[in-house]
């Protein structure tokens, strides 16, 4: 790639004023909104902000709005139409770098329609390729494309893989950097961009999307289909750009909440998110104004590969979180908590994804403590943190594994990698532990004035100590030595201020666990009386080795193996496989070919798989037939499984 020495100085003038025009994000906002025009966010200029997982180089030119005009073929499995950019460039840039990734490629113009050149650069495979075009004095480009079929972040499904079994649906995922592969952009967390939208869709389907909804039923579009527009008038970063489309129905829960769902899954839906409302009343109360206006949800067919994914407005959900009793609605506290950590304030790049996930955690906990109360919000603390410990027990080299370091080094590696629990329970605990040493009303207020602070912005690891060391801190050295800061982010393991949480909640539950793996009888265990927490942590402590009378006197005392609530079946199943038990197959079959969340089918095909040929043979089986139905991200999971390289 050329590299323009003579714009050099003018570059770095440019990213100097990129990063100094924005002190208060929150003066933009209000701006934006006063003369209505758009916000242009800032882009981090420190060394641990530049994005290793995007070919951009928004220092010379940066995307700031996104404008898709795109039809959805469910034919052929390809969404295509036209991106129009908007380009801010430095002085003198001559080109801008987007990501892409199998996206083909047909013109791409300026606002005028006059042709500019472009080329794709050599491919990475986790990155995709750069394309590059030539700016030629342009601020607005026009790329004319196509999706590929296999695009990594859609998956198209055929109406069998519905509940309504008789229109198709398509949904989009974009975290971490598979938008690149439905839309030409730049695809970087600091790179924000405010976006709009039209799709046309076929009839009678509906298109939503994480965005405002402009015309809720679409409009009818000449030659067939219906177009549907939204706009999302907040600088976002690129990820959180998504779409779902298929036959829907929308049921109100408040004035601000409702869920999509396909027609014959609504009602249930509503009914395990009724709580939805109160949920943002307590976090507003806890961080500041919830500044997206609506949140709504979309419970999506069953092969969406997470549990939920926040994206603005339009939070995308696992349909094995509606367990009929509300019990996995921690879920929802989760991904409405990023409406603060993750998505007003972003990780920079995927190396402070803790950020994005380690605050989160910690918030959804405080949101559930408002909701119901301290001990189930304990009860849910110890369960992540007993996780934590198996999880980091679990990776080579344990405690001293740079993989269990809160800021991480991705090189070569796709962001995935880095996508393990750590940053989730590690971040919360490390939260823990300011609160505790500063106490809860210094903390909380110290977090709503960091959201303020950098409400719509980028932040990395660095840029958060300081904030914390500037705002609360304060210079007091005892407390500085107390909280062991660098330690919590640079370093591996658990540093030794970590308060783990408390287990009283748990001591009957525990009891239980200790009279039954003596000897003790099934009839002596009140599994019934138990809430989810209870039954999990009761499952989780259970000897992993246990004889196959002992486990059939468990299934069929607590009908185990029919179980609806998913994160119980899924301890069960990791139990009863790890020991063999030949009838616990059937029910790990059921759920493993009629869900694709990959955090319930990779655990289990990995257990299977240290079962010798028994599980291999087993693994083999289900996964031929339930491999076709699994999301891309799931499918590339469970392949390195099945089939390590080398
Ligand atoms: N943002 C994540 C999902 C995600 C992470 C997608 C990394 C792609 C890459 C979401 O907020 C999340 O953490 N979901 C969890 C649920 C949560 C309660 C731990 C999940 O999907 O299980
Ligand atoms: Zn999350």
């Amino acid at each position: 790639m050329t590299l323009f020495s003579s714009s050099r100085a003018a570059a770095a003038a440019f990213a100097l004023l990129l990063a100094a025009c924005s002190p208060s994000a929150d003066k933009q906002a209000d701006s934006a909104t006063e003369s209505g025009e758009r916000m242009v966010a800032p882009v981090l200029t420190g060394e641990d902000a530049k994005d290793i997982h995007s070919f951009a180089r928004p220092e010379i030119a940066r995307v700031t709005h996104v404008a898709l005009d795109l039809t959805a073929d469910f034919q052929n499995k390809r969404i295509g139409g036209t991106a129009t950019l908007d380009v801010q460039a430095a002085p003198n840039a001559q080109e801008i770098i987007l990501d892409s990734k199998g996206l083909e490629i047909h013109a791409v113009t300026n606002a005028e329609g006059q042709k500019l050149q472009w080329a794709l650069g050599a491919a990475d495979p986790n990155l995709g390729q750069p394309l590059t075009v030539q700016l030629n004095g342009a601020e607005q480009i026009k790329i004319r494309y196509l999706s590929a079929p296999n695009a990594a972040a859609l998956q198209w499904l055929t109406p069998e893989q519905t509940a309504g079994k008789k229109h198709p649906f398509l949904f989009s995922q974009g975290q971490a950097i598979l938008n690149r592969t439905w839309i030409p952009t730049q695809d970087s967390p600091g790179i924000r961009q405010t976006w709009e939208a039209r799709i046309v869709v076929p009839e009678p389907l509906k298109a939503v999307m994480s965005g405002e909804n402009m015309t809720p039923e679409g409009a009818a579009v000449a030659g067939g289909g219906r177009a549907f527009t939204f706009r999302m008038d907040k600088p976002v970063a690129p990820y959180l750009i998504a779409l779902a489309v298929g036959d829907l129905a929308f049921e109100p829960l408040g004035p601000r909440t409702g869920v999509y769902a396909e027609p014959s899954m609504v009602q249930a839906a509503a009914r395990e998110l009724v709580d939805t409302e109160q949920m943002i009343d307590a976090a507003e109360k806890l961080y500041g104004p919830y500044r997206w206006d609506r949140y709504d949800m979309i419970v999506l067919p069953p092969s969406f590969p997470f549990g939920g994914m926040e994206n603005p407005r339009l939070t995308f959900l696992t349909p094995t979180m509606i367990a009929g009793d509300r019990s996995l609605v921690s879920l929802i506290a989760h991904e409405l908590a990023h409406s603060w950590s993750g998505n007003l304030v972003t990780n920079a790049t995927w190396s402070d994804f803790w950020l994005n996930e380690g605050f989160t955690s910690y918030i959804e906990n405080r949101i559930m403590e408002s909701l119901y109360g301290r001990e189930r919000a304990v009860m849910e603390q110890a369960l992540a943190w007993e996780g934590l410990q198996k999880e980091i027990a679990a990776v080579d080299g344990g405690m001293q594994s740079p993989a269990t370091r809160l800021h991480i080094d991705l090189k070569g590696q796709d962001p995935d990698a880095g996508m393990t629990g750590i940053p989730y329970d590690k971040g919360a605990a490390f939260l823990r532990t300011i609160e505790q040493a500063v106490g809860r009303e210094r903390f909380d207020a110290y977090l709503r004035s960091y959201f303020d602070r950098h409400a719509f912005q980028p932040m990395t690891g660095s840029l958060f100590l300081a904030d914390l060391r500037k705002n609360l801190i304060k210079g007091d050295q005892a407390l500085e030595r107390k909280l062991m800061l660098d330690q919590w982010v640079y370093q591996p393991g658990i540093p030794s201020n970590a308060v783990p949480p408390p287990t009283q909640a748990f001591a009957a539950v525990d009891q239980a666990v200790t009279a039954y793996a003596a000897g003790g009888a099934v009839t002596a265990v009140p599994f019934q009386g138990w809430s989810t927490s209870q039954r999990l942590r009761f499952l989780n402590s259970l000897p992993r080795e246990l004889p196959a009378a002992r486990l059939a006197e468990l299934d069929r005392a607590f009908g185990l193996s029919n179980v609806r609530n998913s994160e119980v079946l899924f301890a069960w199943l990791q139990l009863a496989l790890a020991n063999r038990y030949e009838p616990a197959v059937p029910a790990a079959e059921r759920f493993l070919t009629s869900m694709g969340r990959r955090k319930f089918v990779e655990p289990l095909f990995k257990t299977l798989l240290a079962e010798g040929d028994w599980g291999r043979q087993i693994a083999e089986r289900i996964y031929a037939k339930a491999r076709p139905t699994y999301h891309a991200v799931t499918i590339g999971s469970v392949d390195a499984l099945m089939r390590p390289a080398g």
